[in-house]
């Protein structure tokens, strides 16, 4: 890792500002490798440094994943309601570059949503060059035709407003108003838009899968570290 200086680690790291790490490193709060550090303008890879005796958080990015529960917004704009980042460490929403959702879910919708502060992940997970695919669990207000099976296969449903059709994607009916659907690609409310071009109002949304990644038992709410890619 890139060796960088103290109060830059901590200021990058949302711990406080360059002026106030200075402060930190003169009172021995501040330590590298074991050793107390007496000047802020030293440089020491950020996984060796601890402050009062903790390691500091996270020294290579964030990389997360939160089960995002209904009623919570996808922004930093607390005028919107609740977000995601009321439930995650505020420390992340201070760091340089700030931890961010890749991509974004709607408010009423549940489920898998990665968060980072490595802006290369968001650049890889979202630009559709890379088709990671996401599946949904959805639930309709009515029966879900067996047809819409070939017409969300074809690649040739066209949403309104847009002038390119939809990529080829897989939805398995499981009951008369439940299915799961597989994206390759991620527009603007794709998922309740495309139920919409055959009438149907999507009643529940949730998340399951993100690529590779899945919420095995994290409950509603939570949120785990994942390992870096
Ligand atoms: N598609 C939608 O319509 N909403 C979401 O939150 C995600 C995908």
């Amino acid at each position: 890792m890139t060796p960088r200086r103290i109060d830059q680690i901590l200021a990058n790291f949302g711990y406080c500002s360059r002026s106030e790490a200075r402060h930190w490193v003169r009172a021995g709060r501040v330590t590298a490798g074991g050793e107390i550090i007496t000047v802020a303008d030293r440089k020491f890879s950020p996984d060796a440094i601890c402050v009062d005796g903790e390691p500091v958080e996270c020294p290579n990015g964030v990389l997360a994943l939160l089960n995002k529960p209904a009623g919570y917004v996808c922004s930093h704009d607390a005028g919107e309601g609740p977000t995601i980042y009321d439930l995650l460490p505020t420390r992340w929403r201070k760091r340089n570059p700030a931890a961010t959702s890749v991509g974004r879910l709607d408010k009423d919708t549940t489920g898998v949503l990665l968060v980072t502060d490595l802006g290369e992940l968001v650049q890889r997970w979202t630009s559709p060059k890379h088709k990671v695919a996401k599946v949904y669990e959805v639930t309709v207000h009515a029966d879900i035709p067996p047809n819409l099976v070939a017409a969300f296969a074809a690649g040739t449903l066209m949403l309104e407003g847009e002038d390119k059709p939809c990529l080829p994607a897989r939805l398995e009916i499981v009951s008369a108003r439940e299915a799961r659907l597989e994206l390759t690609e991620g527009r603007y409310h794709q998922v309740k838009r495309m139920f919409a071009s055959a009438k149907l109002d999507v009643t529940r949304l949730h998340r399951s899968r993100f690529g590779d990644f899945e919420l095995d038992d994290l409950p509603p709410g939570q949120w785990r570290l994942l390992p870096m890619p």
